[in-house]
């Protein structure tokens, strides 16, 4: 295919050129009728060419593909049989794969670091998780994706299971043997979905870990407004094989999408995918050059460790790393990457991807340069020279792998939508969650409805929130109180 078109930047263009007058949505009419003093702080462009995708950007019967053409050229750039684009992020299209693969009640593995959207999944269609442990690192309270004989195992338990789901890679980073799993999945004749939510950018560079549909799975989902150039929500999901049937992940998506598209999202999939093609090679080139600098100014840092792949790949461990996530431990001062986050923007207007009880981190792509990696530098060097007034008092109880792992005692729908009550968390201690307690980021749940809460992990969140972390789902976003399962 010509890689160098753009079809929807090339229809906008010709929507401004041909002076289109609509009469239709969106109301603003291209900003004329939006108020000058929001046009003043996002610009007139954003209002130009915010149009309408059908009976706008393309006639009333779409007669023109051109959306179609898009996913088309971004199919044959990243090697997948097709691609979708979905303006409502990752959030919707991970279910929609699901929905894809697994109806209500039946099982589906699914690796239990998955993201809370992935649980909103479950609970929508009343799927049945059987979930599939991640790899602990309990020396650094980490989880890396499970293995694929983990999910070998899981398999052999629930042969009926219609089959796997794995996030890779992680948003620390790393990332699992996905070849290994596509294998265990497909010796059964069961698909396997990748959540790559943080791994848009993989396809375009030899040196970034392995792409999923080069690994051989059959869908997989990708945010491409986290690692690459789209806009906030613009994500692509890929698809390729016969075990998924593109019909089929159409109207999933078709169920669950808007149906007011936006063009900018669009448009902006388009033009990356094209950047990506021409120019990806060199500025991954660049990128991974950046990252390898950055990584090692830190690492100089007194008392800072930036996890590399010593500390993060290898048996028992992770596959692979995006060495874009800069992952630092800053363990050895006795500050809370919350502490040290806020400290960072309040002081320094530096804004953290990641901050967890120990660390925080950086995420670097194509867009990062020395000014940018300078910044960085120093604002974590001065951190470094305050790490004493930003000691606190305030530990936050980290229990051991095993025992933050909850039994799930209901199916997450019965127990979200089943009769509820909020409880002191003192006594939640033994009772069914009935509601997603998801410290974010990362976004994980650490607690979901139908799982059986233990005192462990809800001290846990108890002295993580007094410490600084963000539980936002949460009913009661102080976890003072948890919604549970009424007892009947
Ligand atoms: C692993 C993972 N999957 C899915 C999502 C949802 O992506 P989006 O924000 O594009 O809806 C996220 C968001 O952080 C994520 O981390």
């Amino acid at each position: 295919m010509d890689q160098s078109k753009a079809p929807v930047l090339e229809a906008l263009t010709a929507y401004h050129r041909d002076g289109q007058t609509p009469f239709t949505p969106p109301g603003h009419k291209q900003g004329r009728g939006a108020d000058p003093r929001v046009r003043a702080v996002l610009g007139d462009d954003v209002f130009r060419s915010d149009v309408l995708a059908t009976s706008g950007l393309d006639d009333r019967t779409s007669s023109q593909g051109i959306v179609e053409e898009a996913q088309a050229l971004m199919a044959d750039a990243v090697g997948a049989d097709h691609a979708f684009f979905s303006t409502c992020g990752s959030s919707l299209s991970v279910k929609s794969a699901m929905l894809s693969v697994a109806a209500p009640h039946e099982e589906l593995l699914v690796g239990r670091d998955a993201h809370k959207s992935v649980v909103s999944g479950l609970i929508l269609c009343g799927i049945r998780p059987v979930w599939v442990d991640p790899q602990w690192d309990a020396e650094r309270h980490l989880a890396h994706p499970p293995s694929a004989e983990a999910f070998e195992a899981a398999f052999a338990e629930h042969p009926d299971a219609r089959g796997a789901l794995v996030t890779t890679p992680t948003p620390y980073g790393t990332c699992s043997d996905l070849a290994a799993i596509a294998e265990v999945c497909h010796r059964r004749g069961r698909p396997l979905i990748v959540d790559e939510a943080w791994g848009a950018h993989l396809p375009f560079h030899p040196e970034l870990p392995t792409w999923a549909m080069d690994a051989g799975a059959d869908v997989c989902v990708t945010s491409v407004h986290k690692m690459g150039s789209g806009l906030e929500q613009s994500s692509v999901f890929h698809l390729q094989g016969d075990l998924v049937r593109p019909e089929v992940l159409r109207s999933r998506e078709d169920l669950l999408g808007t149906t007011s598209p936006s063009v900018l999202v669009y448009a902006a999939l388009d033009g990356w995918r094209r950047q990506m093609v021409e120019q990806g090679k060199v500025l991954y080139d660049d990128a991974l050059a950046l990252a390898a600098q950055v990584r090692e100014r830190i690492s100089r840092i007194d008392g800072m460790r930036v996890h590399g792949r010593d500390d993060f790949c290898g048996p028992g461990r992770a596959a692979d790393m995006d060495p874009l996530q800069v992952i630092v431990d800053i363990s050895d001062w006795g500050v809370t990457g919350y502490r040290a986050a806020d400290w960072l923007r309040r002081h320094h207007r530096i804004n953290l991807h990641l901050a967890d009880h120990r660390r925080i981190s950086a995420q670097l792509t194509h867009a990062d340069d020395l000014d940018s990696a300078d910044a960085l530098l120093a604002a974590l060097t001065d951190l470094a020279a305050r790490r004493e007034e930003l000691r606190t008092g305030q530990p936050v109880h980290v229990p051991p792998p095993p025992r933050m792992r909850l039994e799930q005692a209901a199916l997450p729908r019965d127990a979200f939508f089943g009769p509820t009550e909020q409880v002191p968390w003192e006594e939640a201690d033994g009772r069914i969650a009935a509601e997603m307690l998801t410290p974010y980021p990362p976004g994980i749940p650490a607690a979901l409805p139908g799982e059986r809460l233990t005192r462990d992990v809800l001290r846990y969140l108890r002295s993580g929130i007094d410490a600084g972390m963000v539980v936002p789902d949460a009913v009661d976003a102080g976890v003072k109180s948890v919604r549970v399962l009424r007892q009947t």
